[in-house]
């Protein structure tokens, strides 16, 4: 059997590699304050829990697709947030976008068993990759420009020739930076490469309008959004994806015959969230005075963290060192490990190491604004009583 099972062997959760580094944090009295994986904790509206309660849809099976309701409520959002027009029926529903990410390669390849490749921002949410993995395809990363916007001029024309698919992530995480949508259309049309454009914290965009890869039209394009960031709702497990009416229809086709379905209760939440703005009005709001608050913290410990272009993380370099304490990683780490245990250690708060965003990460911090504002006051009085101690 040993050799039979010679495959794929599932990686270590990039989260589960600070056990050890969280209970560092924990030891302080009030606990780890967690900064570290971007779930929100922030409450979702009422609208959506009542929904829940008095949707009536749990009898039968809900359509895979979506239901009308939903769909016409994220065609509606669409319409009032981006002035983009989309048919409701070019609408699918997915179960929150991480399971869209992570299996659209795999699907791609069915239908285009000659190509093997995904395309992805070199600095990305670790799935576009695991996707690829998963299709046991291969990850082909871009490297940035210097403005954060992917230089699709890297991209190798044999690449290009096998590539399932390009995948931008504006505004980004982790660098919350805003890329060029419409040059990346332009690319994909050019070489016939499906683009697919993760637009999960558009709300949440800090410089200039959000933005939506369907303003350059749905030929060849896909656009994916979730409740999950945007109304406090990760754990509704609710998102959907539109543009090219083909590759959806593909897309939901195949997912119909898999059994892939947003619970019918769940639909209609999702569908009452898209249809409300103010609750995303104050959360926005929330999560720009966390960002700002935040990177005031860090400055009092000489930490410099410019203010995201998008998105609720701040994400910075690691220091070398905090008020003349040298940071030392240990050999074959970045430099972010050293910082990430001198937090756990010094402010009892927990922070992703940029190694989980891929190698331009590296020696990067990424902070996660999604605890309340009197836990972010809490770190900085650990921060106080630190300085206050050397
Ligand atoms: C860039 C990006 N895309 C997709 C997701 C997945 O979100 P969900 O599956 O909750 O819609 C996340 C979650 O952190 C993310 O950061």
């Amino acid at each position: 059997m040993g050799n039979a099972r010679a495959g794929f062997v599932p990686p270590v959760y990039p989260f589960d590699r600070l056990a050890p580094i969280e209970k560092v944090a924990e030891a302080h009295e009030g606990g780890v304050v967690d900064l570290s994986i971007g779930t929100p904790c922030d409450p979702p509206p009422q609208i959506a829990i009542d929904a829940l309660a008095h949707s009536n849809a749990e009898r039968g099976y809900p359509a895979g697709v979506g239901s009308q309701r939903l769909r016409a409520a994220a065609a509606g959002w669409l319409g009032r947030r981006f002035g983009v027009e989309v048919d409701p029926k070019a609408i699918a529903s997915c179960i929150g976008t991480k399971e869209l990410v992570a299996g659209v390669p795999h699907w791609l390849r069915l239908r285009t068993p000659s190509r093997d490749t995904v395309l992805y921002p070199a600095c990305a949410y670790p799935t576009y990759e695991m996707g690829a993995l998963l299709a046991g395809g291969r990850a082909v990363p871009v490297p940035a420009r210097a403005d954060g916007t992917m230089d699709l001029d890297q991209i190798d024309e044999a690449d290009a020739a096998r590539a399932l698919c390009l995948w931008v992530n504006s505004p980004a995480n982790p660098t919350g930076d805003l890329d060029d949508l419409g040059a990346a259309a332009a690319w994909g049309r050019a070489h016939d490469v499906p683009v697919f454009s993760d637009e999960c914290y558009a709300e949440y965009t800090w410089n200039g309008e959000p933005r939506t890869i369907l303003e350059h039209g749905p030929d060849g394009v896909i656009a994916l959004h979730s409740v999950s960031k945007r109304s406090n709702a990760a754990g509704l497990r609710v998102g959907f994806y539109t543009g090219d009416a083909e590759i959806v229809h593909y897309l939901a086709e195949l997912r119909r015959h898999a059994g892939f379905m947003v619970p019918g209760p769940i639909q209609l939440a999702g569908a009452v969230l898209l249809e409300d703005d103010e609750h995303v009005v104050r959360q926005a709001a929330i999560y720009r005075h966390r960002l700002e608050y935040f990177a005031e913290v860090l400055a009092h410990i000489g930490v410099k963290a410019e203010l995201p272009a998008g998105g609720f993380y701040l994400w910075f370099p690691a220091p070398e060192s905090v008020a003349g304490e040298r940071l030392v990683a240990e050999a074959g780490e970045g430099q972010e490990w050293a910082f990430t245990r001198f937090f756990a250690e010094a402010a009892g708060c927990l922070v992703g190491p940029g190694e989980f965003y891929g190698p331009p990460g590296v020696d990067h911090v990424r902070i996660a604004m999604v605890q309340p504002d009197d836990r972010l006051e809490l770190v900085d009085r650990r921060l106080e009583a630190y300085l206050a101690s050397r």
